[in-house]
């Protein structure tokens, strides 16, 4: 017998912020009634969730483990730290592995081998479970936002035990309280929401950077996009929220920032004071302690001067703009629903390679949308040719069910994507390689990430331009910038050495004791 259950819409208002360091959860009264309120609804079902952690604890005679793995975006990566720290107030112990008692994916559907990715886990998660029967298993982001996916799962994938979408990601606990009490497959798909829930715990994967979600959903409906109807509405958080928010990362050591949205360039356009995306990071920038700046994705169509000016003045805001091409023909991109032209592209590249000299600009340029010549595809390659982006995520055009793209004629057959999408990758990366070239020689500063992967006598960081560099180091420089002079360009990837006044400074903080 089935327990599943559906709720299909809800709208209310935004939910006043509570300071989380307030919330103590051992003195949350969990023999009452669970309060009405968020987020002090989820603090109290993260209590009742921990309780019945604790009693398997006791049985298992260990700790209870959970793994969570995320496709898809930095919208997804930033919702799965969300989903780890209310697993670690809960009291999992987080693994790797997915042999664990609980295993949540969080899903991507912007193309198509994203979700058959989804489908070819849960096989294996199956046979998990047959070794682990109490084994938790989860499914939450954009593909369950899908009613055919749901459908599916419901019908074929009955040891899935919980299924959420994107909006109400922060009832995450309540949901898998009514797991753990037995539930067997417990749904809950909201169509849209306009509440924001701040202050729920999150794990941050790097504990000197941090991206930050400054509005969610998209409004565009570009023609294959599956975006808007799986994120909703676009949304934008209030900028003192923002900036609350980012001032908490700084004293607790973040030193830079990525403002996360689908199209930030049309931040606080709905806000009921309206601010524009310039200010907002003009406002960031007077943060103490803050760095580094990074934000993710901008629109061609909405790029304004004053953002362009905010960035040329800025010594934080980072020497690197991602600004998807998509296609490179007029005809197309009107198809596509972008609102700009070729030459309105070309121009703004333009523009921008004057203004910001030093600036990389990368790319998403999709191949075999529904009717694209050869024509229009060599209109294609002439922007890449012209822009010369330092860097270009291509992909072959996915039919998303339900986008009118889906429905247009003239979908492109296989072999011509394919042998347009290979013309397409050696020119991207033949230029990607020469522009990359471009600071060999100089010495810029890098925020080291890590020891390397290959080889623990090198660290491995990355310029203000994005671009990986691997030097001698140790672990003790992680999370700092420090000075490196690039001596050589490996392709797309940069070897370095630490500049001498960079490690003679470094010395003398340790001689002085003084810690980042
Ligand atoms: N097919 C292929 N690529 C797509 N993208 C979005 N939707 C599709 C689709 N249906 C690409 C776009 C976008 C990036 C995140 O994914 O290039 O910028
Ligand atoms: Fe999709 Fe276009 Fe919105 Fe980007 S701007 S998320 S491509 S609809």
């Amino acid at each position: 017998m089935s327990t599943a259950k559906e709720r299909t819409s809800t709208k209310s208002t935004d939910v006043n912020a509570v300071n989380l360091k307030a919330i103590d959860l051992d003195s949350i009264d969990t023999v009452n009634p669970a309060p009405a309120e968020e987020p002090a609804r989820q603090y109290y079902f993260m209590k009742k969730c921990r309780e019945i952690i604790r009693e398997r604890e006791l049985e298992d005679g260990r700790r209870q483990t959970a793994n969570v793995t995320t496709f898809g975006c930095q919208m997804n990566a930033k919702d799965s730290e969300k989903l780890r720290g209310i697993l670690d107030v809960i009291g999992f112990e987080r693994t790797e592995s997915e042999e664990a008692d609980l295993c949540l994916y969080n899903t991507c559907t912007v193309r198509e081998n994203a979700n058959l990715k989804v489908y070819g886990h849960l096989g294996y998660l199956s046979n998990l479970k047959k070794k682990n029967p109490r084994m938790i298993i989860g499914l939450c982001g954009c593909m369950m936002q899908e009613p055919d996916v749901v459908e599916k799962l419901k019908k074929s994938y009955r040891f899935v035990n919980l299924i959420f979408g994107t909006h109400n990601i922060f009832r995450f606990a309540e949901l898998l309280y009514q797991v753990l009490e037995g539930q067997q497959m417990i749904i809950d798909i909201w169509q849209d929401t306009d509440k924001i829930v701040e202050d729920l715990p999150a794990d941050r994967t790097y504990s000197f950077k941090c991206g930050v979600n400054i509005m969610y959903g998209c409004n565009n409906f570009c023609t294959y996009c599956i975006v808007p109807y799986v994120r909703g509405r676009e949304r934008s958080r209030r900028p003192e929220d923002i900036l609350c928010e980012v001032e908490r990362l700084a004293t607790d050591g973040v030193i830079e920032v990525m403002l996360l949205g689908q199209n930030v360039n049309s931040y606080g356009k709905t806000l009921d004071e309206p601010i524009s995306f310039a200010e907002l990071l003009k406002m960031v920038e007077q943060v103490p302690g803050i760095e580094r700046i990074r934000f993710m994705t901008s629109h061609p169509k909405d790029l304004s001067d004053e953002l362009i000016a905010v960035m040329k003045q800025s010594s934080k805001i980072c020497c690197h703009l991602h600004l998807p091409l998509q296609s490179g023909s007029s005809r197309i991109l009107k198809k596509m629903n972008r609102r700009y032209t070729k030459e309105q592209y070309l121009a703004l590249a333009d523009r921008l390679r004057r203004e910001i000299p030093d600036l990389s600009i990368t790319t998403d340029i999709i191949v075999g949308f529904p009717g694209e010549t050869e024509e229009d595809f060599q209109e294609t390659l002439d922007v890449v040719r012209k822009v010369r982006f330092d860097s270009a995520f291509t992909f072959i055009y996915s039919k998303r069910t339900g986008t009118p793209a889906a429905a247009m004629e003239d979908q492109v057959p296989d072999d011509i994507v394919k042998d347009r999408f290979n013309r397409l990758l050696t020119l991207v990366q033949t230029i990607s390689q020469e522009m990359s070239k471009r600071v060999e020689g100089q010495t810029l500063p890098v925020l080291v990430e890590s020891v390397n992967d290959h080889d623990d006598s090198l660290v491995t960081g990355r310029l203000s331009n994005n671009l990986l560099v691997h030097f001698p180091g140790g672990r003790d420089l992680i999370g700092k910038i420090v000075d490196v002079h690039l001596t050589e360009c490996k392709g797309f990837y940069y070897m370095g050495e630490m500049s001498c006044e960079t490690m003679e400074e470094d010395l003398d903080d340790h001689q002085s004791g003084i810690v980042f």
